[in-house]
């Protein structure tokens, strides 16, 4: 990605990564990233704010190069290395070059990076620090995504960039987000990386309420030109608030378990109730994950696995239990051939999740009729559920 002009004196400098699959080995990119970073230019100084993962660090040289810039400064709003991890470079060709950061960052990038103490300047939060005519305020907004993240607003020109707050894993060529086309990417994003600081997000927002933004400048996906709509879509996603949902991820080895979901997704229709299975076996986790981050209700449907959930239901199970979403019910259905600890289990593992849990239905081998009428029981009782939750909203 070439360097382009935001306003006058900064430029958007980071690179696009439309081929990146994964991250953390673990997260999919369906649509790719980008490693956003910035320069901002005064009138005495000149500061990059974040750097780009060390497999695109030639990119963001060549757009400095193509700026012909002297840097200054190196504002590092978090520490991951997808945006810390080009510094040491950006260090060796610019000498003078000082990091500016709070203290948790620093001690995360002397880490990370093996950067020496005296190339660092530490900032309070709410402090500014003036390039010349463009003024810089660092606003501590931890947890957004590890304790050391904060924000920085560019004040003459009402610019936030928020680093991985407001982000969203989308590779492409539009400087600005497309209202249209950002709800799916941001809500992806929040879900894999903002979900489990649900309380903390609530706060920053908070904090970032009475700021004149005009820009919200994230360090993945496009800039976003109206910022009411993301603070909009976070303030939704954070709130305690829950939709009238069930989503069903299941396994199934032999039928039993894939039989009994389709008959209590049919069940919950007939209900009128909103209602999505997931096939652990094929679904990208992503899709799940998305899913989980409005709904009220979560029913997992699994085999018996030598006296445990299915491994695809256990690691999935391990994952919302970290990804803490604001579900309120709970059932767990599925199958046996000669026993079960499976309730128990999955239970233990949801752990983090302050479920009502509703009984569950555990067969052995193939439902009978009596086994029906229990899913429809579990159905009736969901409707009962999620009938209070709407007249109380
Ligand atoms: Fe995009 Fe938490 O790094």
């Amino acid at each position: 990605m070439p360097s382009r002009r935001i306003k006058d004196g900064v430029y958007s400098v980071g690179a696009i990564d439309w081929d990146r699959q994964i991250f953390d080995e673990l997260i999919p990119l369906p649509q790719g990233t980008s490693y956003n970073s910035f320069i901002v230019q005064g009138s005495e100084k000149t500061a990059l704010i974040d750097t780009v993962d060390p497999s695109k660090t030639q990119i963001l040289l060549d757009n400095l190069e193509e700026l012909d810039l002297s840097i200054d400064y190196i504002i590092a709003n978090h520490g991951e290395q997808d945006h810390s991890g080009s510094i040491p470079i950006i260090l060796k060709n610019h000498p003078d070059a000082l990091i500016i950061t709070n203290s948790k960052c620093k001690e995360l990038i002397k880490y990370f990076l093996l950067i020496p103490e005296e190339k660092f300047i530490t900032v309070d939060d709410g402090e500014q620090f003036s390039l010349g005519n463009k003024t810089l305020q660092f606003i501590y907004t931890p947890w957004v995504h590890w304790p050391d993240t904060m924000v920085t607003y560019l004040v003459e020109d009402k610019i936030l960039f928020s680093c991985d707050f407001f982000g969203s894993h989308l590779a492409s060529s539009e400087l600005f987000v497309s209202p249209d086309s950002i709800h799916i990417p941001a809500k992806r994003y929040y879900a894999e990386i903002m979900m489990p600081f649900r309380s903390m997000i609530r706060n920053n927002l908070h904090k970032l309420k009475d700021l004149e933004i005009d820009i919200i400048a994230p360090s993945h996906g496009p800039l976003h030109s109206d910022p009411q709509i993301i603070m909009g879509l976070y303030n939704n996603w954070a709130s305690d608030k829950t939709s009238e949902h069930v989503l069903i991820p299941f396994v199934s080895m032999h039928g039993s378990t894939n039989i009994m979901t389709n008959y209590l997704v049919e069940a919950l229709i007939k209900r009128n109730i909103s209602v999505k299975p997931f096939n652990l076996a094929h679904t990208e986790v992503g899709e799940i994950l998305m899913d989980l981050v409005d709904s009220s209700t979560i029913v997992l449907a699994s085999p018996t696995v030598l006296t445990g959930p299915h491994p695809l239901m256990a690691n999935a199970a391990y994952l919302i239990n970290a990804l803490r979403p604001k579900l309120k019910y709970g059932a767990i259905i599925g199958s046996f051939g000669w026993g079960s600890r499976m309730e128990e289990e999955l239970k233990n593992m949801l752990h983090n999740l302050k479920l009502e849990y509703f009984e569950s239905v555990l067969i052995r081998g193939l439902p009978r009729e009596e086994d029906f009428r229990e899913l429809d029981k579990l159905a009736d009782k969901i409707q009962e559920k999620l009938q209070e939750l709407d007249n109380q909203s």
